[in-house]
């Protein structure tokens, strides 16, 4: 778990920010989602991975993260395209508080697979051995 600060490359045509697998991010990246048109008060995420690992942007609006490692909470604000969120496998994620315009990019080590994933907080602490 670690928010990252990347560089803006910006000049006085806009703003970009690059961001490469396996050098910005610590994994190849094997696949990409964004969640948009969410809601403040609507939740998402609350599942952890076997294996996958996750590397979150709000490239629009913001939004908050909680992550759990079965240890400690932390709640990272992503309240900008350049900040950068590392949700590792095995650790209990819920992407909440949406601005009504973000858009959540989501840079992932796995392709999609139903079997990585855990829904329930129970068997997550049973995995974990707590
Ligand atoms: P879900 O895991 O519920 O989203 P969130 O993590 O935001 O709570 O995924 C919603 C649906 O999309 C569900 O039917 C699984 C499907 N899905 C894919 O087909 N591919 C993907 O890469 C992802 C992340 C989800």
């Amino acid at each position: 778990m670690s928010i990252t600060e990347h560089r803006i490359l910006g000049d006085h045509r806009g703003q970009l920010v690059a961001i490469e697998g396996q050098q910005d991010v610590p994994f190849e990246v094997k696949r990409v989602f964004f969640i948009y048109g969410t809601q403040p008060k609507v939740p998402r995420g609350q599942h952890s991975h076997h294996k996958t690992r996750q590397y979150l942007i709000a490239v629009n609006g913001s939004c908050k993260v909680t992550l759990d490692d079965g240890k400690q909470k932390i709640t990272y604000d992503l309240n900008h395209p350049n900040i950068g969120l590392l949700q590792d496998a095995l650790v209990w994620g819920t992407m909440h508080d949406f601005t009504s315009d973000c858009v959540l990019l989501v840079l992932a080590s796995e392709h999609y697979d139903e079997a990585d994933y855990i829904r329930n907080y129970d068997d997550f602490l049973k995995v974990l051995g707590v």
